[in-house]
């Protein structure tokens, strides 16, 4: 995989980005906010940077609407279509603020670099290394995938593993941005949060309404899958400033909840 081996991932929640119990309604303060984020932390990045963001009340709305989940199933094309389009429209007003706070984006679709079983394809690691080169940000997004044998949604945490096993974890920095401080030991969701949370670490957990990828629990599963593959991995609140950029910048020390590998990478 030659250079392909440190990078950071940053996955912005729709939790964050959206107002998720308000059926396509982007959260503009909050993406502002990242794009800023995301900006100052530019020049201190020493990783190659990949930005993906989620579906909130966009792809979520759709996708429970139309009954499509991670199982690959029979959609309409109707629902493929009306899926797709609310992310897109989601995403150009992510990639407007991140353009204009002068994150240079290049957008890569799932479709282009990943198979249907969520691998990295050659011609997408090919395709990355391009858009590194030439000093982009590449930035991708949970959707739809379509196959031959169906559709399903394929979410951006899925992204973020698919790359982390790719890459062999090593070196990775897997960073959730979300609206909440971080993870919390239960659902009522007051006190603090947890600093390093265990492998396998018990946590109760509540669903949100639109969500057909997951909540807390899948989240504590993703992140426990992305330190067993090696990298260090942080849940950490995107509307709060000073958080993302410090995380980005190398700084471990921010409020955030975090997994870490078992032994760390050499
Ligand atoms: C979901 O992506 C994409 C669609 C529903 C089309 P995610 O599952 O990553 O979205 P969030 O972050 O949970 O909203």
């Amino acid at each position: 995989l030659g250079r392909l081996n440190e990078i950071t991932i940053l996955k912005l929640g729709g939790s964050l980005i959206t107002k998720k119990d308000r059926r396509l309604s982007p959260d503009l303060g909050n993406i502002k906010t990242v794009a800023k984020e995301v900006s100052s932390a530019l020049p201190h990045i020493s990783d190659k940077l990949f930005l993906i963001h989620g579906g909130g009340s966009f792809g979520h709305f759709y996708a429970k609407r139309f009954g499509l989940s991670r199982k690959l199933g029979q959609a309409s094309s109707e629902a493929i279509a009306r899926t797709t389009g609310a992310m897109m429209e989601l995403h150009s007003i992510v990639l407007a603020e991140l353009l204009d706070a002068g994150v240079p984006c290049e957008t890569i679709m799932t479709s282009q670099f990943l198979d249907d079983r969520d691998r990295l394809t050659p011609s997408g690691k090919h395709y990355l290394n391009i858009i590194w080169e030439k000093g982009l940000v590449p930035i991708s997004f949970g959707n739809v995938f379509v196959s031959p044998k169906g559709a399903r949604i394929i979410s951006g945490d899925a992204i973020a593993l698919a790359l982390t096993s790719s890459l062999h974890g090593r070196n990775t920095r897997v960073v959730f941005a979300m609206d909440v401080e971080g993870i919390y030991p239960d659902s009522s969701m007051r006190g603090p949060i947890i600093d390093i949370l265990q492998l396998n670490h018990g946590v109760k957990t509540s669903e949100g309404r639109f969500d057909v990828t997951g909540g807390v629990g899948a989240k504590i599963k993703v992140g426990t899958e992305l330190a067993e593959l090696g990298a260090k991995v942080f849940f950490v609140n995107g509307s709060k400033v000073q958080r993302i950029r410090r995380i980005l910048s190398g700084d471990d020390s921010v409020k955030a909840t975090r997994i870490y590998p078992e032994k760390r990478a050499t």
